[in-house]
């Protein structure tokens, strides 16, 4: 006896990369491999983090309550203001924030949240880019939902475009989960796209899932985000719900500290059906995540990190592979043809493991699978290891592999 539903679900992308790597075996010996191919960042989380976390260690000892504590609705609540230049009333710590256990249990438990069992008499539908986070696949179908994939190709900028769904279809859209900046694409959705997305999702009264924990991880311009949108709208927050976490701004992604913000009616329900079985932050991580969404400096260095081996990977692979410098985020989204057999390549010839696009991605209308030609390849370790890497990647794909 089980979920039926469960069966509409693919292996997870990590599951079959093992697959498809298992009968593989690298020339590479394996002090010289390289993980590519998760986005687990693996710069040294910032020092602030261990004295926060040591201040209180009687903390450990409570149930941590599902709406946090004031403190860290407060403090989430000043990032968002001051990150997005808000006015000082628009969100209120006690009505538009909850803490999430990261933001991937609640982009999935966020479904759960919206999906109707009926949407104006028909079966829901859930927007989502693709290629796309596989979480928001795994939501949909298991709320019984079906899910809607909307180009993010090359030829969208890599971005969906909910805007020209006909109107019939979006009277069935329960939810539209928007990446921004996008996984795996690295592109951003511009104010004006946000601006013209929120007005069909209330229009159509679907929610518009903002999932946004890229945000700080950009070149040189800060990506806009819903709630700006929402700002520039009128300040109303209705439809529109924003995921962020401190997984990748501060490196920290065994933390499990996120937050989600916006429409005070959806949080407030979200609140309730958290309090019978969502994921809660320990009050001395709450504690914890305080200080470092009141820290920018070490963003910004963490941000340079980054910066500097795109510089890197654009000296690399500029030329190449379709390679484009994202705008967030901190993966290369290469095209090499056939993703499968260049991840297989790499990994035998260059002990490199990156994830096969079409992984990432469901075949579209024509049946052609938009990843499947692309690797996605994240940039999370130091600089040395990160451009050392980039040159074998370049070697081995080169040589036509
Ligand atoms: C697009 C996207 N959303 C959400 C997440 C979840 O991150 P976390 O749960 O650590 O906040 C990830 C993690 O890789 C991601 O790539």
């Amino acid at each position: 006896m089980h979920n039926t539903r469960l069966d509409g679900l693919t292996e997870y992308p990590f599951q079959r990369l093992n697959a498809l790597l298992g009968g593989v075996t690298s020339e590479v010996a394996v002090s010289e491999q390289i993980a590519m191919s998760i986005g687990e960042p693996q710069h040294a989380p910032p020092a602030i983090l261990h004295t926060a976390l040591a201040q209180h260690p009687l903390d450990w000892g409570k149930y941590p309550p599902t709406p946090g504590t004031p403190e860290f609705r407060r403090a989430v609540a000043g990032w968002i203001t001051r990150r997005y230049k808000l006015p000082a009333s628009m969100i209120d710590a006690e009505k538009n924030v909850l803490p999430v256990a990261g933001s991937r249990e609640a982009l999935f438990m966020a479904a759960q949240l919206c999906v109707p069992p009926q949407k104006n008499g028909r079966t829901p539908t859930v927007l989502m880019p693709n290629p796309f986070y596989q979480v928001y696949f795994g939501a949909a179908v298991m709320n019984g939902a079906e899910p809607v994939f909307v180009p993010a190709t090359k030829a969208t900028g890599f971005q969906p475009n909910y805007t020209t769904t006909p109107a019939d279809a979006l009277d069935r859209v329960a939810m539209a989960y928007l990446c921004t900046p996008a996984n795996p694409q690295g592109t951003v959705a511009t104010l004006d796209r946000l601006k013209q997305t929120i007005p069909l999702a209330r229009k159509h009264d679907f929610v518009l899932v903002s999932d946004e924990c890229y945000s700080e991880i950009y070149g040189d311009t800060p990506p806009a985000g819903a709630l700006e949108a929402c700002a520039a709208l009128g300040g109303d927050l209705k439809n529109v719900l924003v995921f962020n976490s401190l997984s990748k701004r501060s490196s920290v992604p065994g933390l499990r500290s996120g937050f989600v913000a916006g429409d005070p009616d959806l949080i407030a329900k979200f609140n309730k059906l958290r309090s019978h079985g969502g994921a809660v932050q320990p009050v001395p991580v709450l504690n914890a995540s305080i200080a470092l969404w009141n820290d920018e400096a070490h963003v910004n260095d963490n941000r340079a990190l980054y910066r500097g081996k795109f510089d890197d990977a654009a000296q690399i692979l500029s030329g190449r592979f379709g390679f484009y410098r994202p705008e967030g985020g901190f993966f290369l989204w290469l095209d090499v043809s056939d993703g499968e057999k260049a991840a297989r390549a790499l990994w035998s010839k260059g002990g490199i493991k990156v994830l096969p696009g079409g992984y990432l991605a469901r075949p579209d209308a024509s049946g052609t699978n938009p990843g499947q030609s692309y690797i996605r390849v994240a940039l999370v370790h130091d600089r040395v290891h990160t451009a050392d890497a980039l040159q074998k990647l370049r070697r081995v794909l080169d040589s036509g592999f």
